[in-house]
């Protein structure tokens, strides 16, 4: 890889009461969150809480409206040292369409600096099961692959903070063990948004709970469960939580 940054901060991802509106809507309403490197973290909420748009502020790709953003000590918006220590999945992500899964790995590879890059695309590849696809057109692979492609693309260069914005999404239950496995052998930081408990479940230490932009639950994955009837979902639980938030 190229010069690794130095992280310069105990807190890997810092955003401090920040504030997001489009238009009439407040996507982001003074939410502060405070990740310690080495964290694992579950960002949860319903659909439109907002976490695509933290994962977004946090990345450096939209400003706060008000609010700073920091992330290994280095200001997000602004600064190469953010990127470099980054590993982004966006929703949705889609790699380069007329390039072939291959092409695509050793094009952001290549972008990253990565070093044996042939050794480290060889891994991935076997770990999210891709051997059949490497000399094919994302054109002409399944949702399911891209995403993995996506994947793979996000963490390639081994970054030490990883945000990824519904992991998941498209995958087959073999693909998501895949993937979780993959992701469980990183040392990295992780900040993972999703709609669905059972990923945090299995990739997570702790748990963020946001809805309408703002915090309604922060802790440890155990305690979330412990709010709840012993036989009850965790899903019922925090769904529970929602509606008391107006
Ligand atoms: N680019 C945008 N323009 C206008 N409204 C947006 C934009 N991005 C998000 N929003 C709005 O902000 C809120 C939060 O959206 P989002 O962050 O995508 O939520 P989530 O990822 O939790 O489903 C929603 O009300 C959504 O409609
Ligand atoms: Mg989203």
């Amino acid at each position: 890889m190229l010069t690794e940054p130095e992280i310069l901060d105990h807190s890997c991802i810092r955003a401090m009461n920040i504030t997001k509106t489009f238009g009439q809507t407040k996507a982001i309403n003074g939410l502060t969150v405070d990740i310690s490197c080495g964290s694992r973290v579950a960002l949860l909420g319903p659909n439109g809480a907002g976490k695509s748009t933290v994962l977004k502020l946090l990345v450096g790709l939209m400003k706060p409206d008000f609010g700073e953003i920091t992330i290994g000590g280095y200001p997000a918006d602004s600064s190469m040292e953010a990127k470099k220590l980054l590993g982004y999945l966006p929703e949705d992500a889609t790699p380069y369409i007329s390039l072939t899964v291959k092409e695509n790995l050793q094009y952001v590879g290549a972008i990253r600096g990565v070093r044996d890059l042939d050794s480290r695309i060889e891994y991935l590849v076997s770990e999210l099961g891709l051997q059949d696809f490497l000399s094919t057109k994302i054109l002409k692979v399944s949702r399911g692959t891209r995403q993995k492609v996506s994947v793979a693309m996000s963490i390639i260069h081994s970054p030490k903070i990883v945000l990824m914005d519904e992991p998941l999404n498209y995958l087959d239950i073999p693909s998501q063990e895949n993937v979780i496995q993959m992701l469980s052998q990183m040392n990295s930081t992780f900040l993972i948004s999703t709609h669905i408990m059972s990923i945090a479940e299995r990739l997570t230490d702790d748990v963020i709970i946001i809805a309408r932009g703002q915090e309604i639950w922060k802790g440890k994955r155990n305690e979330l469960r412990s709010l709840g009837h012993s036989d009850e979902p965790v899903e019922a639980i925090v769904s529970r939580m929602m509606k008391n938030v107006r």
